[in-house]
């Protein structure tokens, strides 16, 4: 009985034990687990006072040093509220290009479906339609691959010409002008000949798209009609335009428009709807292309050495060409320009687009995940701010300069004894990266080369005006300026480009 007692009474010290380690055990882990919730919070929401408006007024005046410093603060994962809504902004390179790279948990199809028929007008049944036409997006994407778009190039060489000699009829002698009036319109007209031909009425469509490109981002609001009517009836008179142009002839349409059109037509979606769904594609070629050709020429304007070193560049590289190709007639205009080499005009392009690129990749968040440390939930909208990385001290050196000549050398760009291979992403990335780097980047070269071969370009010294970033624009691309440049236009008698 006795030993029973003793055994019995063991037992139960020996339980009694078992429960202490157990729930011992059950507390490490519990305070273990406790400690990676903790650890796996919300990233952290960038302070404000007034509630709805949040961050916003920050944004407007200094919006660069709202992110560096949040970077500062919080690391590369935090929140901002602005203007009623919260996005989680992520500002390393390394973590933006694991959002790029995963696409099933950082989505971006919703947001373009959204797009379609918020800003561009294409119905909601068209719309869902979208969901199913991978076909389509896919040729979307190989017509203007590096393979494909040579073809554009040549046609837009002979496009770009003329523009700019039309021009510049007006420009016998030297005459003042604003530079955005000067330039804008011949390379809107010339990239739209390009893709649609010349029986689009470009011209005619040049001032509705100045207004609905400037209401581009409060179309996704949802505010009141009446606040966006502007807006909308811009949109209307593009949408009537490009519906006229797709119900008659329009043989001289380039190959990636005619078959882009065959596949829409299958759709048997409505003309208003096809001529939408191409609005979406004429927003995307012209809205940052006409403000990349206004800032190489107004920031390279702006240095003491004016355009001296790329007009250098570019007579040479043509006084080469003819010599080498004297029996050759370069009917593109842009064989020379194609064939020759620009390391200082290429470095220029992509530092205008480094220094004026404000880009937001926005996706939704398809489960919930970890990013820097945070906890996302299902739901959040994630934004890739890659202007952070481009404005980033440790990466790029005197990042707030515009140095024309940051991309000649064989610089690597690191960070931390890192490199960072995407270090410049002024066309965003991932699923969503802009389809039209390709033939922008030659589209460029060319006009720029055509355009300083035909005009003899100085500032006005009597203007002191000088150009800013529309910050109102940011997230979208190349922010357009506010305010201009005058400048002092001369015609260039030498344009053996023309031969
Ligand atoms: C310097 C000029 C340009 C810049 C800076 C630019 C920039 C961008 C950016 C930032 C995006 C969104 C990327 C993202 O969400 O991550 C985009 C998308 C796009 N861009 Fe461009 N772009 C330019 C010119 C062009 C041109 C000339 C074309 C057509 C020929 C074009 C076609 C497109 C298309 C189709 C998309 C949508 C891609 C998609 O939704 O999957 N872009 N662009």
């Amino acid at each position: 009985m006795s030993s029973f007692i003793v055994s019995s009474t063991s037992t139960s010290r020996v339980n009694t034990l078992l429960v202490v380690v157990g729930f011992l055990a059950f507390a490490t882990i519990y305070k273990l687990l406790d400690k990676r919730k903790q650890f796996e919070k919300r990233p952290p929401l960038v302070k404000y006072t007034i509630p709805w408006l949040g961050s916003a007024i920050q944004l407007g005046k200094d919006p660069d040093g709202v992110f560096k410093n949040a970077t500062k603060a919080f690391g590369p994962v935090f929140r901002i509220k602005a203007a009623g809504r919260e996005f989680t902004y992520i500002t390393a390179p390394e973590i933006i290009s694991a959002v790029y790279r995963d696409s099933k948990t950082f989505e971006f199809t919703p947001i373009r479906l959204d797009m379609s028929e918020l800003i561009f007008g294409i119905s909601k049944k068209s719309c869902n339609d979208m969901k199913n036409i991978d076909h389509f997006l896919k040729y979307h994407h190989e017509g203007l691959s590096a393979k494909a778009v040579h073809g554009l190039h040549q046609r837009y060489g002979p496009f770009a010409y003329d523009c700019i000699q039309n021009m510049m009829i007006n420009f016998r002698a030297t005459t003042i002008t604003k530079l955005a009036l000067f330039i804008k319109p011949p390379a809107y007209v010339a990239a739209l000949y390009t893709f649609f031909g010349k029986t689009y009425p470009a011209l005619e469509s040049y001032e509705p798209f100045q207004i609905f490109d400037a209401g581009f981002l409060l179309l996704q609001t949802k505010l009141p009609r009446f606040i966006l009517r502007k807006y909308l009836n811009a949109r209307e008179k593009l949408t009537v335009l490009t519906e006229g142009y797709l119900t008659s002839p329009h043989e001289d349409c380039s190959d990636f428009v005619r078959e882009m059109e065959g596949l829409v037509r299958n759709e048997k979606w409505s003309s208003r709807d096809m001529a939408n769904f191409f609005l979406g594609d004429i927003w995307a070629f012209e809205s940052n292309a006409i403000q990349a050709v206004y800032w190489i020429i107004a920031l390279q304007l702006q240095r003491p050495e004016g355009l001296y070193k790329i007009i250098e560049e570019i007579d040479t590289a043509r006084d080469s060409w003819i010599k080498n190709n004297s029996n050759v007639e370069d009917e593109t205009h842009c064989q020379w320009i194609l064939e020759g080499s620009f390391p200082f005009l290429t470095s220029v392009i992509q530092e205008s687009l480094r220094f004026c690129s404000s880009v937001f990749s926005i996706r939704l968040v398809t489960r919930e995940v970890t990013l820097g440390g945070y906890r996302i939930r299902k739901g959040d909208y994630v934004m890739c701010h890659t202007r952070s990385v481009h404005m980033d001290n440790d990466i790029h050196k005197n990042p707030t300069e515009f140095i024309p000549e940051r991309y000649m050398g064989s610089e690597t760009f690191t960070k931390n004894g890192r490199i960072v291979p995407n270090h410049s992403m002024p066309f965003g990335g991932g699923v969503s990266m802009c389809e039209g780097r390709h033939f922008v980047m030659g589209e460029l070269k060319i006009f720029i080369a055509l355009l300083l071969s035909a005009a003899h370009i100085e500032l006005d010294p009597l203007s002191s005006e000088r150009p800013q970033f529309q910050w109102a624009r940011m997230g979208t691309g190349l922010m357009p300026p506010e305010g201009d440049l005058f400048i002092r236009v001369t015609r260039r008698t030498s344009t053996s480009s023309s031969r």
